[in-house]
């Protein structure tokens, strides 16, 4: 087998689901592949499968209790923290998710990931009620935003005997993720990513605005996965309820096109490519009143609508050298209008994602593009989660040269 991980250290944490059979799996392909791997267990993932066995696979003592049973010596979160190029906790339970998502510090897995200075990716495995829980679903997307990479749990018969979401991926899988995050880490070191993201609003008066449906979840994954790739990102958001944690992500929030407009001109200055996810109202009101509009005074309303400036046109005009990629949200005639957009809008790439489909656009947790390049050049991709998405579309970007 190729060496891919030679010389990485890392850290896999082990919680308490009948995935953990499969963990000896994935340590056995992790040493393989020429890693380091120091195994820490939660006290019920050792009902699941036995240290003795993962000692055997890694050469090392397993970790799991603060202090060791025999000398009283104490287990530093700390130390393993920082010896870890990467952590992948595989089985990961929805309550080792959830601990991780709130900071309860109860074992040694958790301390280890509070202490990880390193990527962290979770693979989770549970039941596929307890995945759809909307806990479990919160706690996942409060992982995302802390820049903790999900490997989405696979489609299948469950140990329950259920079929549905909740498998814990196949070990070869979660071993060709880690060889392609190293392969990744430092691609866009040195880079500086413009990346706009969410809705816009437009004020019709104080309590009302015209908006629309983005929630920010494309572009926030964008930011992540170039932030994780090493890349200074300015994450220019509307109005949205997602955080970003990433050191490496600058976001300045906007409300109005107007107002992404002048922070994404600003910005794009420095950088050296823009990804433009959000979704920009086309239009806005020709004026604001100061006044909340009272019903009694009207017989109906007529509102005035303006045409917003293109930002994805504006940085076009001025783009030289630098990389810009665009996205077109579309409900019918999909391929000729992205392709008028790309060409207008004189974009590099355009990523096009289809309202009639179910599993792409606004807020969900899924998205579907076909990604086409102004060279010439096409792909469609699957229905994946969005970060997975976010992924093939710097890959995708990461090609133009
Ligand atoms: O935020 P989510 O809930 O995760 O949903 C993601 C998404 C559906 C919003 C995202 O995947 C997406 O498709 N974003 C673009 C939405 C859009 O406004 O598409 P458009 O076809 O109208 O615009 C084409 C391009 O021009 C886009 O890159 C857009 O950012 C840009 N644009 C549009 C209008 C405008 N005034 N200025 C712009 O820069």
């Amino acid at each position: 087998m190729e060496q891919t991980l030679k010389g990485k250290h890392i850290v896999l944490g082990i919680s308490g689901g009948i995935a953990a059979y499969k963990s000896a799996f994935l340590l056995r392909l992790f040493i393989k592949a020429g890693a380091e791997v120091q195994v820490v267990i939660t006290p019920n993932g050792k009902e699941f499968i036995t240290p003795a066995t993962l000692a055997a696979l890694s050469g090392k003592p397993v970790v799991s209790e603060f202090f060791a049973a025999n000398t009283g010596e104490w287990h530093s979160h700390v130390d393993l923290g920082l010896w870890s190029d990467l952590m992948v906790i595989a089985p990961a339970t929805a309550s080792t998710i959830g601990k991780m998502a709130n900071g309860i510090a109860d074992n040694m897995l958790i301390t280890t990931y509070l202490s990880a200075k390193s990527r962290v990716m979770v693979a989770p495995a549970m039941d596929l009620d307890m995945w759809a829980h909307p806990s479990t679903q919160r706690n996942i997307a409060t992982l995302e935003s802390y820049g903790v990479e999900i490997i989405m749990p696979a489609s299948g018969e469950l140990a329950s005997h259920l079929v549905g979401k909740g498998r814990m991926e196949e070990p070869e899988i979660i071993l060709k993720r880690v060889e392609e995050h190293f392969s990744r880490r430092e691609s866009m070191k040195g880079k500086k990513i413009l990346v706009t993201a969410g809705p816009t609003y437009e004020n019709i008066d104080p309590v009302r605005f015209i908006g629309n449906y983005s929630s920010g979840k494309m572009g926030f994954s964008i930011a992540e996965e170039a932030a994780a790739r090493g890349a200074e990102v300015t994450l220019v958001a509307g109005p949205v309820s997602l955080e970003t944690k990433n050191p490496r992500i600058t976001r300045i929030d906007v409300r109005s096109a107007r107002q992404m407009l002048e922070a994404a001109v600003d910005a794009f200055k420095e950088c050296d490519a823009a990804i433009l996810s959000a979704a920009v109202a086309d239009y806005a009101p020709e004026s604001c009143s100061d006044t909340k509009l009272k019903r009694e005074n009207t017989n109906g309303l007529t509102i005035k609508l303006v045409k917003n400036p293109d930002i994805a046109a504006t940085l076009g005009e001025r783009k030289g050298n630098k990389i810009l990629v665009g996205f077109a949200l579309e409900t019918d005639h999909e391929h000729d209008n992205a392709m008028k957009k790309m060409k207008n809008k004189n974009l590099d790439m355009i990523v096009l994602n289809s309202l009639q489909n179910p599993l792409a656009g606004f807020n969900k947790d899924t998205n579907q593009v076909t990604v086409i390049k102004a060279c010439g050049t096409e792909k469609a991709y699957s229905a994946k989660s969005k970060r997975d998405v976010a992924r093939d579309i710097l890959d995708e970007m990461e090609s133009i040269n």
